[in-house]
């Protein structure tokens, strides 16, 4: 059964969500599943935005099928090759085997690279800047290289100001008919879950990010339509939008806080870590995060580590080297291009090893990591004369956010 629901008279959503997955890209949990958001144009020429995963092809070809009504689809845009967008494409061209698939060079080479059979004749290749006119629409295309992917374009629809954006400004979660986001409180329903999704998937990337908001820069937006998440067409919601994008495309910390991220296998350095929150919090500091990183997927703490300005980690030896889950949160979170953040950390070697000159080798590869304090010491658990040298660390923490 169809399910599309219009965004102005002749231009429609006619994306789906699908509640049931539990990773994206089999990797990030999704507690609330993923939409997949495709649009429709209605005019002389008519014209999708974009297939949508293969989970939840079945409702998307009945959505084109009836907004049709009977017509031709004369152009599908592709501004994403990941097959999360793309998984239709061979069915629309099955259905409607003259459509015109528009998309750049490297588009076409990715296309080819994950289906066969869908003849070149049908390809429209197009460059940066060139327009394509529907008719009342015109569409204009931004190459958005690395925003995340190599291939991404933009499209941008003149007559309603409309910036198709692809994954740029999208959300893990699925839409419940409230497809705007001024139609829910997005920014407690939603914000973590649209941070998570930037910064661990596009997060790699700000650079790029910055670019192509240079090739925004003399563009009016009244409507931002991603490939996920909501809609935003409130002046006030597509300015947070656009702001909350620059803060985390240069890497800079939304808020002053500290997130600890540590592993503990007995409960010693877990016991460390809570005495500084403590410690902490009476010297001041608000918004402390812990989360351990055997228990809480890396993508949570990335997240928490973009939003806040200081991050303190554990370096617990196991096999003489840093602890496995803690290696490999660091080397995802070093990967997503982490920068301009306080660090200290906590250490502990019971009998020895490198976790301490692994953690840090991963972690001040990154641009303008700031180490706070002197590593605080532990040989197997924390001692009573301790605890100053811990309240110390507390204390240089606390001055490095003033
Ligand atoms: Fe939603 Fe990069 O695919």
């Amino acid at each position: 059964m169809y399910n599309t629901r219009k965004i102005y008279d002749d231009i429609h959503w006619i994306g789906v969500s699908d509640r049931t997955i539990s990773r994206f890209e089999n990797m990030f949990p999704l507690n609330d599943g993923v939409c997949y958001n495709s649009y429709f144009i209605d005019d002389e020429k008519t014209a999708v935005l974009d297939t949508v995963d293969s989970s939840v092809g079945r409702v998307f070809m009945e959505n084109i099928e009836h907004l049709l009504n009977g017509r031709n689809l004369d152009y599908l845009i592709i501004n994403h090759m990941e097959p999360d967008h793309c998984a239709n494409i061979t069915n629309v061209v099955l259905k409607y085997p003259n459509v015109k698939l528009v998309g750049n060079a490297k588009t076409f080479k990715f296309l080819e690279q994950f289906y066969d059979g869908i003849p070149s004749e049908n390809y429209l290749t197009v460059k940066d800047g060139e327009v394509l006119e529907l008719g009342k629409h015109s569409l204009m295309f931004i190459m958005a290289p690395l925003v995340h992917w190599p291939e991404v374009m933009f499209t941008y629809e003149k007559s309603k100001k409309i910036l198709f954006s692809a994954d740029a400004f999208g959300s893990f979660g699925s839409l419940n008919g409230n497809i705007f986001s001024d139609e829910f409180d997005f920014e407690i329903k939603l914000l973590p879950e649209i941070r998570r999704y930037y910064t661990n998937i596009v997060g790699k990337f700000g650079q790029n990010v910055q670019m192509v908001f240079k090739k925004l820069a003399n563009l009016e937006i009244d409507m931002l339509a991603s490939l996920h998440g909501p809609i935003y067409r409130n002046k006030n919601d597509i300015a947070f939008m656009l702001g909350k994008y620059n803060k985390w495309s240069t890497y800079t910390p939304e808020r002053k806080g500290v997130v600890i991220a540590y592993s503990s296998m007995y409960g010693n350095t877990q016991e460390v870590v809570s005495r500084l929150a403590v410690f902490l919090a009476q010297e001041g500091i608000k918004n402390i995060e812990i989360f351990d990183v055997s228990h809480t997927h890396a993508s949570y703490i990335i997240e928490k580590v973009f939003e806040y300005s200081n991050l303190i980690v554990t370096a617990v030896n196991y096999n003489t080297t840093l602890y496995y889950p803690m290696e490999a949160f660091l080397k995802e979170l070093s990967g997503v291009n982490i920068q301009n953040r306080n660090i200290s950390y906590l250490s502990n070697t019971t009998w020895g090893g490198t976790a301490l000159k692994v953690a840090k080798e991963i972690l001040e590869g990154n641009k303008n990591m700031t180490v706070v304090g002197d590593v605080f010491e532990i040989t197997s658990s924390m001692k009573k004369e301790q605890d100053e040298s811990l309240l110390n660390l507390a204390r240089e923490i606390k001055k490095s956010l003033d």
